[in-house]
């Protein structure tokens, strides 16, 4: 039996045709687009003062989309604002170092994120003068931009018709149509963006698209959705039958494997910490962190040969957890405290170039993963402490 996650391959089989039988009954009998509700709808209740409302160019635009891929807006604006005033033109962007850009994203996550949208910028600005491409193939052929990416810059910055499927859409579009299956598969994906093809209007195309994410943000949530007051409700098949928490489909569980992994966190009086940058592929790729290895005898192993240290006179750290989207990490430090002239031997096996001491107080000012930034600042506090 072919399986695909939890599904059979008979299952599969089984949703391709009742989507198509779907789609087939959708061609002969159109839906209304639903625009004609959702934009009186926007006129009253829909969010028109986010910053990225303000000036709304192409950079502005997709700077904002790419941040509000993984991240709530409320936790978003700050970030932008910061963003916006270090790097307010897209040659600012193209031409800042790698450091400043990841420090500018630091504690928003997914760096993958920030290392694509450089280079983007750097694409933008070598090869096509700074403007963006107003067309949706050349748009998504750019590092980071994906097909709901390129509509959304095409529709909310150049207000030209193109769809977009974001997860707020996506949500919107599978209770209203009671679309069944997990969106992440590709034929239930299919049927959402014919979907949201069908209902993109060819006026307004800006406020429809910032109307149906904030339909999805602010009355179709995930959790008890406020039908009462949804201007799509009277013809929202999931609502009408009370199915809204079937859609959309959940994706199949799997098992994430746990990573095990141990860090060298050497700090060195008055107050610094010994970080190396990693390299650009990979996790955290870009972005400084404690030196890292697979098992605690080849972090001491290290640090003995690096600093000249006696193993002995390691000590653990707080073991930490943070979970990525594959797999968990468990990261165990292994601790030493070095005195104020503490150098490295040329002989470490990392090139030495990337490892730099730096100061905890302020916080380094480039690109740190979340649970680095929350190490260094308990290592601060104990350096304090130490010190008082
Ligand atoms: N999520 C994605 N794009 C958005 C936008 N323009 N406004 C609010 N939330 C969003």
């Amino acid at each position: 039996m072919i399986r695909h996650g939890r599904y059979t391959k008979g299952a599969i089989v089984y949703k391709e045709t009742q989507h198509f039988i779907a789609k087939l009954y959708h061609s002969m009998n159109p839906p209304q687009s639903i625009a004609n509700v959702l934009l009186p709808w926007f006129d009253q209740h829909g969010r028109k003062d986010l910053p990225w409302q303000h000036d709304r160019t192409p950079y502005r635009v997709w700077v904002s989309e790419i941040m509000l891929q993984q991240t709530q807006v409320g936790t978003v604006i700050p970030f932008y604002q910061r963003f916006m005033a270090a790097l307010p033109r897209i040659e600012d962007l193209a031409t800042a170092p790698e450091d400043s850009v990841l420090h500018l994203w630091t504690g928003l996550g997914y760096y993958a994120r920030a290392r694509n949208l450089h280079r983007c910028a750097k694409t933008v600005c070598d090869q096509l003068g700074g403007v963006f491409p107003s067309d949706l193939a050349a748009l998504q052929a750019l590092p980071g931009i994906g097909r709901s990416t390129a509509g959304a810059i095409i529709s909310l910055a150049m207000n030209r018709r193109a769809p977009i499927l974001d997860g707020n859409v996506k949500r919107v579009l599978a209770r209203y149509h009671a679309v069944e299956g997990w969106p992440g598969h590709r034929v239930v994906s299919d049927v959402l963006w014919d979907f949201a093809e069908h209902h993109t209007p060819l006026a307004r195309v800006a406020d429809y698209t910032q109307a149906i994410m904030d339909l999805g943000a602010t009355c179709c949530t995930r959790s008890r959705p406020a039908c009462d007051t949804c201007p799509l409700s009277a013809g929202c098949v999931a609502a009408s039958s009370g199915r809204q928490s079937e859609f959309p489909g959940r994706k199949p569980p799997k098992d994430t494997p746990t990573r095990e992994r141990w860090m060298a966190v050497i700090t060195r009086n008055p107050s610094e910490v010994l970080l190396q940058k990693r390299p650009t592929s990979g996790i955290w790729g870009g972005l400084w962190a404690p030196p890292e290895f697979a098992d605690e005898s080849a972090a001491r192993n290290w640090i003995a040969k690096s600093l000249g240290i006696p193993a002995r006179d390691c000590f653990a750290g707080t073991p930490f957890q943070h979970t990525f989207t594959h797999f968990k990490l468990e990261a165990y430090p292994v601790r030493v405290h070095c005195a104020a002239n503490q150098t490295l031997s040329t002989t470490v096996q990392f090139d030495v170039e990337d490892l730099q001491w730096f100061s905890l107080h302020p916080a380094p000012a480039v690109g740190l993963p979340a649970p680095i930034v929350r190490l260094l600042a308990r290592l601060g506090t104990e350096e304090k402490e130490r010190s008082d």
